[in-house]
């Protein structure tokens, strides 16, 4: 072991050269996150006023947008882009694993699933806010990001299908007592608040207003970060490809002006929708 570990902080050192960029997300992965943002926000902005239809903001929205009408018109486009964006997402991982025999994606460095490392990052995090240890170092995916990942996950399953019972209900009618079809409005309701107070807040901290990001991580817009963004918050994953000698082949160019600029004005429109849509649950919910 020790032969590795000198190994990787030789190929470090070597590799380490002021103002390189990394590549962590692909196109398509940044063009799935755009569409899953873009019709999350959708879906609040129009679930929202169907749930709390008596305020005054609900109603003055429907009469600037053309009645409820076209809210659950809109809701139910969001819904079917999302719908479509989610199923691509899951194609693609049994294609990657089933077809192209990729190895890590259902275990390890590289997976979203979690695993006994996570829970000794998280128990580390906590000794480290503490002053009690060492901050924890991380590899491709934190703790924290692969619960928002299946938060997700299993929110759109969730909520994707007490949707649908409720778009179709007649043809669920088949299948479902009536009291189920009731059920499924609840559960829609109350999973698609939950969704939108976790994202507009937990998941924005966790992602964009910690101290390391603050106040926005551009990663997930650009695609690319710096060496030291890198080095710094995903250390074992930089040393792992060093080892490996995999880090050239991630190398890649800084972004434009241009893109870092449509990107922090998209994100940060994106954030401030979000909390207003936040602030607009609570005071609604503690109202009713
Ligand atoms: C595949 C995804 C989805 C489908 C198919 C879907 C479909 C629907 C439908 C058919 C309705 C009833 C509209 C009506 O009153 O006629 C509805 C209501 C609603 N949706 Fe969704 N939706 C989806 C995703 C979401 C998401 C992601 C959220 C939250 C961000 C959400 C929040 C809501 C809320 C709060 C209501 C109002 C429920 C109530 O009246 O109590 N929906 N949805």
């Amino acid at each position: 072991m020790p032969d590795r570990k000198q190994a990787a902080e030789k190929n470090t050192e070597q590799s380490h050269v002021e103002g390189r960029y990394f590549m962590r997300f692909t196109q398509a992965q940044r063009t799935l996150h755009a569409i899953l943002f873009t019709t999350f926000l959708g879906l609040a902005a129009t679930g929202l006023p169907l749930r709390f239809s008596e305020s005054i903001w609900a109603r003055k929205f429907a009469s600037v947008v053309g009645g409820f009408g076209a809210i659950i018109f809109i809701h139910k486009l969001c819904a079917v882009v999302l719908t479509l964006a989610f199923l691509i997402h899951v194609i693609d991982i049994f294609k990657r694993a089933l077809v192209h025999h990729e190895k890590g994606i259902f275990w390890g460095a590289t997976s979203m699933v979690p695993n006994w490392k996570d829970a000794k990052n998280l128990f580390g995090h906590f000794r480290w806010f503490l002053g009690l240890g060492p901050k924890p170092q991380f590899d491709r995916y934190a703790y924290w990001e692969k619960f928002d990942y299946w938060a997700v996950f299993w929110g759109m399953i969730v909520i994707g299908i007490s949707g649908y019972a409720m778009w179709f209900a007649p043809f669920f009618a088949h299948f479902l007592p009536g009291w189920a079809l009731n059920a499924v409005l609840v559960i829609h309701g109350e999973e698609g608040l939950l969704a939108i107070l976790f994202i507009f807040s937990i998941h924005f901290v966790n992602t964009h207003l910690r101290p390391d990001s603050f106040p926005m991580d551009m990663v997930v817009f650009t695609g690319v970060e710096s060496e030291e963004e890198f080095r710094s918050k995903r250390a074992q994953e930089y040393e792992r490809l060093a080892v490996q000698g995999k880090l050239e082949a991630r190398i890649s160019e800084k972004p434009e002006p241009w893109l870092v600029n449509f990107c922090k004005v998209a994100g940060f429109a994106a954030i401030l929708i979000g909390l207003v849509l936040l602030v607009l649950t609570l005071s609604a919910y503690f109202k009713e």
